[in-house]
């Protein structure tokens, strides 16, 4: 039997495929004539041998014609067969037809629509319009903003708005009442992402999501992913970070939701897809599981990769109970899982959701009560191909059927399938059926070459939306004023332009989007808020309606007993003109006793004390913080400092060095030093980093898992000053110095007061007892 013959009849078995190994299959070559691209270039992932994928690729703005990929096949001939014509060439991206308006103008009317053309609409007299105004055509195939919509009147008996027609596409049905249908179809050449056919419901909302057309070529960008996707899964994500429920007798109960979260996720390592972007998905997958991980809850996982055969790297049922595996772990054998090209001998989609089925319907078995509080995100991989094991669809609907168990509309919830479609030749048709759709929200993907998933992940929760979110940042910080903004986006400095024509600097931190928190003694009594000024970052110059001062701090309270300056209370909280918008660049910090600290903190559940945060933050008898100091020699920058707070049988130690200045004794230490302070400072047990001039009223922070931190002091005063004029470096303490820190626990109703106030029009901090 010579080779060739033994390859073809084997062809169809994994182990020959082993035996043969690749220098045998490579007997088949494909043709290269024809193979270039006018205006472009293309890869091979194997060569001209069988399974190599040939990939165009094209400038932006451009996409290959006629065909944006090809395989090699057994028979040695490429599928789809390059052809002299029509010569490969990469074409202009063109967009969907606009001029689908109803009951108004486009401007301008064009046969075709490409890059950079920019389209305006506008709406006949009495109608009025909803969506995008302005629409520029996007090198990605699609318009910029939202589908225009120009509606008249609500006739009699209409319940929706108008849905109206996306560019592309043509509606049936112009009936808005419950129960009403409407239907869309695209345009050739284009295949409809999103709903179908859509009914107007009682709430007065269109079931499903809304249409769009896309070309074969038409991506979504990594903004445009971030955007969707992170709100979805946010909404995902948040719904279980709602920490009480109610049980049927009226009673609050909690429950630790986040076991209740089941993550599916399921990577297509087919030979459709090629080992570089199985990485790119790999790594992408490990980023959004760390990601998920800053969320207050801790779902569980099953992750497995299919080709012809499916293999669970995570299996979920793991997951439960006691024996709950570690997320170090779960992410470790992600790390390990070795990609194997021989084994891509066919795609069985329908295998990976009959597996996911499978584990579904075991947890229902285990125990059906639990199994209907359980929410399920299926995340797939895939370019939507499949040439073995049958349609999906059914098997997607068995799934859907298990969740949706009763009447109870909210069910539908509990479900929710994304599909990133990857790889360089996309399925939408095929693909469109699988994934759930809901008002508003997107669960299908197309992502250009598997580009940028990583990096689109990374920044999904630290999106510009993301509010409620204290203390979040990145974790890099490479020593430009760009990078230090995100890792510290709370950071402010404050600038007092006191009327003697000296200028004050302190620092504060941003607590919520409306208000700073910094030292009471930055402000001298005759300053007024326009002379304050609030810094953020390089440019932002922010303007202060009023500045509070604690009620009780008093400098000169102590003047009789001979102490000059008294500190007791020395907070402040400025309230700004505008509000903050939050984004990865200015974020609040977290303070303590707040249910938004709770989430940083991972506690869940209604009976969530005040104590419990103290416990966690300031329990030790050394508990280490950190604060920043300005770097002098480098303008806009601060630095981190490290101290370790004597707390406990360790505070009264502390402390006692104030008795080296003047008018403290140890006979009225405690009156002055009041337990209102954090003490910090000293060589023990190791040497703390001082405050300088001008980090007064800065956060003393700690830093809780890799993403969050939390305000627990400001700071106030010292015993000494150890840093001289000039000197850029952080300074260190000798034995004897002591820096005091207002404790954020002690101060608590002047904070609810201000931030807690949920009558205002600012958005209040949630304050817990
Ligand atoms: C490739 O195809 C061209 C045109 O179809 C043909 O003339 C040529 O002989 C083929 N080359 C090989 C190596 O088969
Ligand atoms: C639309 O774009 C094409 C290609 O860039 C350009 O040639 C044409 O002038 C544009 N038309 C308008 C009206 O902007
Ligand atoms: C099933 O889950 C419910 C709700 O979480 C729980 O109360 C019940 O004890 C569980 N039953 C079994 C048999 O484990």
């Amino acid at each position: 039997m010579n080779l060739s013959v033994f390859s073809s009849l084997c062809a169809a078995l994994i182990l020959c495929t082993l035996l043969l190994g690749v220098s045998v299959l490579s007997e088949t070559l494909c043709n290269d004539s024809n193979l270039d691209i006018e205006g472009g270039t293309y890869t091979l992932s194997k060569e001209r041998y069988y399974g190599s994928m040939l990939v165009y690729h094209c400038p932006e703005g451009y996409y290959p014609y006629p065909a944006l990929a090809r395989s090699c096949q057994k028979s040695g001939s490429w599928s789809p067969p390059p052809k002299r014509r029509p010569t490969p060439k990469c074409r202009m991206v063109e967009c969907p037809n606009p001029l689908v308006l109803e009951s108004g103008s486009v401007f301008p009317v064009l046969s075709q629509y490409f890059a950079d053309n920019q389209t305006t609409y506008e709406c006949y007299s009495g109608y009025t319009l909803r969506g995008s105004s302005s629409r520029t055509c996007q090198p990605n195939g699609k318009w910029s903003g939202g589908t225009p919509i120009c509606s008249g009147a609500i006739e009699d008996g209409a319940k929706c708005a108008d849905p109206g027609i996306p560019p592309g596409a043509g509606r049936t049905g112009d009936f808005f009442g419950i129960g009403d249908k409407v239907t869309y179809r695209c345009d050739s050449g284009l295949n409809l992402v999103g709903s179908k056919v859509r009914v107007c419901q009682e709430n007065g909302q269109w079931t499903g999501t809304e249409p769009k057309c896309y070309y074969k070529h038409t991506y979504d960008t990594p903004l445009e992913i971030t955007e969707a996707f992170g709100s979805a899964l946010r909404e995902s994500l948040q719904v279980l970070e709602t920490d009480s429920d109610t049980d049927q007798f009226g009673k609050k109960i909690s429950v630790d939701k986040g076991g209740l979260l089941n993550i599916y996720i399921a990577m297509d390592i087919s030979d459709s897809i090629d080992k570089a972007e199985f990485e790119k998905s790999r790594n992408a997958v490990i980023k959004l599981i760390r990601k998920v991980s800053s969320f207050t809850v801790s779902p569980n996982y099953g992750i497995l990769f299919f080709a012809s055969d499916v293999k669970e790297v995570v299996n979920i049922l793991d997951s439960h109970g006691k024996n709950r595996r570690k997320l170090v772990d779960i992410l470790a054998d992600l790390d390990n899982f070795e990609y194997d090209a021989r084994e891509n001998v066919g795609t069985d989609l329908n295998l990976a959701f009959k597996t996911i089925l499978e584990r579904m319907a075991i947890q229902k078995g285990r125990n059906a009560t639990l199994f209907k509080e359980m929410y399920h995100v299926l995340i797939f991989f895939t370019d939507g191909a499949y040439n073995m094991g049958g349609r999906p669809e059914d098997t997607v609907a068995k799934i859907k059927a298990m969740v949706e168990i009763d009447e109870d509309a909210k069910r539908e919830n509990h479900l929710d399938i994304y599909v990133f479609g990857v790889g360089s030749v996309i399925f939408d048709e095929d693909i469109t059926p699988l994934v759930t759709k809901r008002e508003g929200e997107t669960h299908y993907f197309k992502v250009k070459n598997g580009e940028k998933l990583e990096e689109t992940f990374d920044e999904i929760i630290d999106e510009e939306k993301v509010v409620g979110l204290c203390g979040l940042h990145k974790n890099y910080d490479s020593g430009t004023p760009d990078t230090q903004r995100l890792r510290y986006p709370w950071l402010a400095r404050i600038e007092t332009k006191h009327k003697d024509g000296g200028l004050g600097k302190c620092m504060g931190s941003l607590v919520t989007p409306d208000y700073i928190l910094t030292a009471a003694h930055c402000f001298k009594f005759e300053d007024t808020a326009d002379m304050i000024t609030v810094l953020i970052g390089n440019k932002e110059v922010l303007k202060v309606e009023r500045h509070i001062l604690h009620p009780q701090y008093n400098i000169k309270a102590k003047v009789d007993q001979g102490v000059k300056e008294f500190y007791d209370y020395d907070v402040a909280l400025l309230q700004l003109k505008k509000t903050l918008t939050p984004s990865i660049k200015t974020r609040p910090i977290c303070i303590p006793c707040t249910k938004e600290t709770s989430a940083a903190l991972k506690l869940s559940g209604d009976q969530i004390t005040c104590k419990q945060h103290e416990e966690l933050l300031l329990d030790k008898s050394y508990e280490e913080a950190k604060f920043m100091s300005h770097d002098k020699l480098r303008d806009n920058m601060e630095q981190e400092n490290e101290v370790k707070l004597k707390l406990k049988d360790h505070r009264d130690n502390c402390i006692g060095l104030a008795t080296k200045l003047e008018g403290i004794t140890a006979d009225n230490l405690k009156t002055i030093v009041t337990d209102n302070f954090l003490c910090s400072g000293g060589r023990d047990p190791t040497r703390d980093h001082v405050t300088c001039k001008g980090d007064s009223g800065g956060a003393v922070f700690k830093d809780y898992d890799d993403y969050r931190t939390i305000q627990v002091g400001v700071i106030s005063w010292a015993t000494k000053n150890l840093c001289p004029e000039g000197d850029s470096r952080k300074q260190e303490s000798n034995d004897d110095s002591r820096d005091f820190h207002i404790n954020l626990f002690k101060v608590l109703p002047f904070l609810k007061k201000h931030l807690g106030d949920d009558t205002s029009e600012r958005v209040p901090l949630n304050f817990i007892d």
